[in-house]
Order: structure tokens, then C-alpha cells, then sequence
């Protein structure tokens, strides 16, 4: 049974995908043993505490630096002891020596086809806004392993939704959570927990197998 960790720091609609998709079955031999949260007013909190999910606020707020902050995350996520760690809009730089301690166990949801759209600066609206702005007929998300950057580790899925005429930011945002975000990422802790993704250097193998 594969202990999964989710990092959230908003409205937690990426959790509530996952929480639902275990629920129904899509998410097979996974438990999401616990909710971290870097924002005490998260959504996402009151979702995991709705589904029965321990979860627990670790603010910088509550740390006197970054460093002691990154030190209190990493001692609560090894307290925790996942299997696999979800950043499912999460918006904290992870500290390096989460991802060291934590190799090829760290993924990532991101609301564009990486490599477009993506690294410092790119997360929430502002992607969108990006993609439109630059006038792309095509965008989406991307399920991702977390290395030392930012949003450039092994690719796992990818999901690709059409620009509409007239989309605004934010309805092109609802419209890739929909259509892409909530189905890729709960996937991809399924293709984990059944063991089926590889990393291959910078790239990923999706091993054969039934899907859920
Ligand atoms: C979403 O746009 C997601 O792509 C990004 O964070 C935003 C909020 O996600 N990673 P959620 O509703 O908190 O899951």
C-alpha cells in the first residue's frame, strides 16, 4: 500500500481529485496518510479533514528563517514517512534537501505543457495568462517528478486542452483543471502505486499493465 503525502496551499481541488479517485477505485493501492499545508486558511485543509485525512498546517509564518522552516517541513514530512510526496498546488520552493532526501518520490501537477509555461515566476493564473497572451492554440497540464529546479524533472503525463475563442485566464485555468489536472494527476499516483512508471534519466517509461 503506497503511503502518499499531499502538499497543497489553496483550494485543494487537485486533493479533492485524488481524494475522490481513491475513493471510487480509480486510485488502486494507495493511502493518502496525510495533508501538509504551508497556508493555515487553505480549502485544502477543510477537504482532507471532510475525507478523514490528517492534515496540518507548517507556515513560515512559524519559523524565524527560510532555513529553519525548510528543517521543520522536512522533519514533519519524515515523521509522516511517505512513499510518494504530491505537490497538488503547492506554492513553496521545495527545499533541495527534501528532494535529496526523497529521490525519484516527489511529483508535481503543472497547468501547462511543460516546457512551456513553466519555472520561476509560472504558477496559478499567471500561466494562463502567459499562454493566451502569447496567443498558443493549444495547452494543458503536466504531471512531473520533482528534481532541485523548478518544474524540470522527468515528465509522467501530459494532457493537452484547446484555447476557445474568447477564453479568459480564468476559464481556460477551470477548464485545464477539469479536463486535464484532476484525471492526469490521480493517473499518475495510480501508475506509481501499481509500480509502472520508470524514470529513464530525464525521461519516464509507462510499463504496460490494467489501467483502473
Ligand atoms: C491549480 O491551477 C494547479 O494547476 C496549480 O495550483 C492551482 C490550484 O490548485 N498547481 P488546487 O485547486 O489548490 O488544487
Amino acid at each position: 500500500m503506497l503511503r502518499v503525502l499531499v502538499c497543497v496551499s489553496g483550494g485543494g481541488t487537485n486533493l479533492q481529485a485524488i481524494l475522490d479517485a481513491v475513493a471510487a477505485g480509480k486510485i488502486r493501492d494507495a493511502e493518502i496518510v496525510g495533508v501538509i499545508s504551508n497556508n493555515a486558511d487553505a480549502y485544502a485543509l477543510t477537504r482532507a479533514a471532510n475525507a478523514g485525512v490528517p492534515g496540518i498546517c507548517v507556515s513560515p509564518k512559524d519559523f524565524a528563517t527560510r532555513t529553519e522552516f525548510n528543517e521543520g517541513l522536512l522533519a514533519k514530512i519524515d515523521e509522516i514517512a511517505p512513499d510518494l510526496i504530491v505537490l497538488a498546488g503547492f506554492l513553496v520552493q521545495v527545499p533541495e534537501a527534501m528532494v535529496r532526501a526523497y529521490p525519484g518520490m516527489i511529483i508535481n501537477i503543472h497547468p501547462s505543457l511543460i516546457p512551456s509555461f513553466c519555472g520561476v515566476g509560472y504558477y496559478g493564473l499567471k500561466v494562463h495568462e502567459q499562454a493566451l497572451a502569447r496567443g498558443v492554440k493549444v495547452s494543458g497540464a503536466t504531471v512531473h517528478f520533482v528534481d532541485e529546479d523548478m518544474d524540470t524533472g522527468p515528465i509522467i503525463l501530459q494532457k493537452a486542452v484547446y484555447v476557445q475563442d474568447g477564453d479568459t485566464p480564468k476559464a481556460l485555468q477551470q477548464r485545464i483543471m477539469e479536463e486535464a489536472e484532476w484525471q492526469i494527476l490521480p493517473q499518475a499516483i495510480d501508475l506509481i502505486a501499481q509500480g509502472r512508471v520508470v524514470i529513464e534519466g530525464r525521461t519516464t517509461r509507462i510499463l504496460p499493465g490494467a489501467d483502473a
